[in-house]
């Protein structure tokens, strides 16, 4: 437990689990002035945490002794089109799905697939959010950041961002070093539609024409079948990372469990599907306190409404003993886990 707050600003709405708690104080970068105050902060020694939305940090301790920055940078720009690509630049405080409808409205499709994912524009460099076949990765040119070491303004290229799967440098090397203040997109002209998910395929189908529209609304149609509504019941989206195994750690997993759902990742490798794992460990729907698996969808932790941060720690170490004891595998948490 940290000291009491100084200023007991309540999180609970501040993160999408929505466990309860306070944290020492709150202030919103809106402009270049509020980048140097937060600075000033950050090299003061201060116990930070930037958000976006907050749907993917948890806050796992009641009395948090973090002083929270919300990033709320707004501002969407058409740069122009050009090598065929359009472009564009999106502050870093814009609304993620708010970003793809314009996109689909305005004509320039390509990030339709990421469609109703919760979250900010800002926060979607640093896991290289990806959902139905699109990464984020495959449409970004450059990301913009604020450097908190020096207090100067920078690009990233493609290749400097690292992503990888719900990775990139912004986790790796370069933890908490930037504040990413906006994201250049390039969107292809030449619009293909990415439908290699069963669901998505037979969705679209129902929706007619297969369009940018309607290829928005079949994910939007998917999802929400599937996934829980932050606003209704809290979440983070997906919990654990699809573990990526070699060949011969697939083989071993094959000879005790052959059904094991698997998909080809790059280098070889191969993608295990969590939400199977735990589902096939008999722990779908189960509780601990006032969290639990989802009932509908394994991969992802809810918090029925009276969860606390010690229910849901207890709940991912039952999940990740019994994926360890029964696969051999570790479970990593995806959102940020905020324990001070
Ligand atoms: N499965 C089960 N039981 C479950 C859940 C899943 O057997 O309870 C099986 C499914 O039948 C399927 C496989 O596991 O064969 C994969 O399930 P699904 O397609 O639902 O995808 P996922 O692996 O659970 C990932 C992403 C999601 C993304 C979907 C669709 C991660 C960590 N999660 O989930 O992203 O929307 O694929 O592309 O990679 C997120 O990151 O927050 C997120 C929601």
């Amino acid at each position: 437990m940290s000291d009491v707050p100084a200023q007991s600003v309540d999180f609970s709405r501040l993160h999408t689990f929505g466990l309860g708690g306070v944290a020492r104080g709150l202030d919103f970068i809106r402009s270049p002035a509020d980048l140097a105050r937060y600075r000033k902060a950050y090299l003061d020694g201060q116990s930070l945490w930037l958000l976006g939305e907050g749907s993917n940090t948890v806050f796992l301790n009641p009395l948090s002794s973090r002083h929270l920055w919300v990033m709320a940078m707004k501002g969407r720009q058409f740069l122009g089109t050009w090598a065929g690509q359009h472009h564009l630049r999106v502050m870093a405080g814009e609304n993620w799905h708010a970003l793809v409808e314009w996109t689909v409205a305005m004509n320039w499709p390509g990030l339709e697939n990421l469609a109703l994912i919760p979250g900010s524009v800002g926060a979607s460099p640093v896991q290289n959010i990806g959902a139905y076949g699109v990464e984020l990765k495959d449409r970004v040119s450059a990301v913009h950041v604020y450097d908190l070491q020096n207090g100067e303004h920078g690009t990233l290229t493609l290749d400097e961002c690292q992503f990888e799967y719900r990775d990139s440098v912004f986790k790796q090397q370069a933890a908490g070093r930037y504040v990413i203040t906006a994201v250049d997109f390039a969107l292809p002209v030449k619009w293909q539609p990415v439908l290699g998910y069963g669901d998505v395929t037979s969705q679209v189908q129902a929706f007619g024409e297969v369009s940018p529209l309607n290829v928005l609304k079949a994910i939007c149609a998917v999802r929400t079948a599937k996934l829980p509504d932050p606003a209704v019941l809290g979440n983070a989206g997906s919990f654990f990372k699809n573990p990526v195994v070699c060949a011969a750690e697939l083989n071993r997993l094959l000879s005790g469990h052959p059904n094991i759902v698997h998909y080809p990742a790059p280098n070889g490798q191969f993608k295990l599907a969590a939400g199977w794992m735990i589902e096939q460990a008999g722990l779908k729907g189960s509780r601990e306190g006032g969290v639990g698996v989802y009932e509908k969808q394994a991969l992802i932790l809810v918090n029925h409404g009276h969860g606390s941060g010690s229910d849901l720690q207890a709940l991912i170490k039952r999940i990740q003993e019994t994926i360890q004891s029964r696969f051999g595998i570790h479970l990593e948490a995806e959102p940020n886990l905020i324990v001070d």
